[in-house]
């Protein structure tokens, strides 16, 4: 099943016949599969990791797949295909990776959701790109295209970090936050909650859902001695987090996983401010999952603490699966969830 803007795009595959075709950020479905009925070969980026797990087994000769926030290539397409993000302001990296794998003169093609953002593409597009020009609206979806008039600028990842220095009460550490990732101008009230109450920790912890790391980094400036696996299900959160951690001179596993799926080893504590949207939908089945797999995953004896919107139905779940839960604070917003009496 092809999502809404894969539908609108594949009936405009014309677009891309005979081409090398890069696909940026592309969707949960098989879109750069499907693409190889027209185009001679295609390669996708993944920035989420679920994306990538799900295309990964077709991948042949013709279709290289990688995850990541950039190719460990700097191979050139004839055309880019930008599936327009849902944290806008990943946009203009997508557009600067985009010019980066372009041919002189080669198309840029972007599809996206009306409520997403898209419609005001022709404004966002930098200067090197022509005019773009609109060559589908439907499925509530619409497809620019334009082409590359110009060098593009060098990409360094440095030019799409948000620093900032952050005052815990574990003390102050620096936060590298990469364009679209959570809490990029400043601390989210959830995280903040958590980390006025977090507990004394021991072991080895997870961070699930680290984004660029903020809970991390303060655990480690109070208890330099734990010993973390970070992990997230998007590449510019985990580029982030390893940002941040070495900005502040701490270290820690991190690598990509889609829930707790990709994890490989029992925890002491288990430590997150879990995510709570699947795209634009919110869904509570990332909930039950989370807090199902943690009990799975923790030692006897371990801590689960983590930090929630009230009207998400976490406590029942939570005692559902480990016995018992306690509101370790709690404000108008959220609740700490904790396993421990
Ligand atoms: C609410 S944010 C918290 C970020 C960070 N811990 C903080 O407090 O600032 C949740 C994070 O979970 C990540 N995420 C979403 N779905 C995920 C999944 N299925 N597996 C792992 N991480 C996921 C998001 O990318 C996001 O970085």
């Amino acid at each position: 099943m092809l999502t809404n803007a894969s539908q609108v795009l594949l009936r405009n595959s014309d677009l891309v016949k005979d081409q090398s075709v890069l696909v940026l950020n592309y969707e949960s479905d098989h879109l750069p599969k499907a693409l190889l009925d027209t185009a001679s070969n295609v390669c996708g980026l993944a920035l989420d990791y679920h994306h990538h797990l799900m295309m990964q087994p077709y991948a042949c000769a013709d279709l290289t797949l990688y995850f990541g926030h950039q190719l460990p290539t700097d191979e050139c397409f004839d055309s880019v295909i930008v599936y327009f993000p849902k944290a806008k302001a990943l946009a203009p990296y997508l557009f600067n990776l985009a010019a980066k794998h372009l041919k002189p003169q080669g198309q840029l093609i972007v599809v996206g959701e009306n409520k997403g953002g898209i419609k005001s593409l022709p404004k966002q597009l930098p200067g090197y790109f022509d005019k773009a020009f609109k060559v589908d609206n439907a499925r509530h979806c619409i497809v620019f295209t334009s082409e590359l008039n110009a060098p593009a600028p060098i990409l360094k990842l440095t030019d799409w970090i948000n620093r900032y220095q952050l005052d815990t009460p574990q003390g102050q550490v620096t936060i590298c936050n990469l364009v679209g990732v959570f809490s990029e101008k400043k601390l989210d009230e959830g995280t903040e909650l958590l980390l006025a109450n977090l507990p004394k920790m021991r072991g080895n912890v997870l961070d699930f859902g680290c984004g660029a790391g903020v809970i991390t980094a303060a655990l480690l400036k109070a208890q330099p001695e734990l010993k973390f696996d970070c992990v997230d299900i998007n590449a510019m959160a985990l580029a982030s987090c390893e940002l941040t951690l070495e900005a502040n001179g701490f270290k820690a596993n991190i690598f990509a996983s889609d829930g707790l799926a990709q994890t490989s080893q029992r925890y002491d504590g288990i430590i997150s401010n879990p995510p709570f949207h699947d795209g634009l939908a919110s869904t509570t089945n990332i909930a039950t999952n989370f807090v199902k797999d943690s009990a799975a995953n923790l030692k006897s004896g371990g801590i689960f603490h983590i930090v929630a919107n009230r009207h998400l139905p976490y406590s029942d779940t939570i005692a559902d699966n480990f016995g018992s839960v306690t509101v370790a604070a709690e404000n108008n917003k959220y609740k700490i969830y904790s396993n421990v009496k």
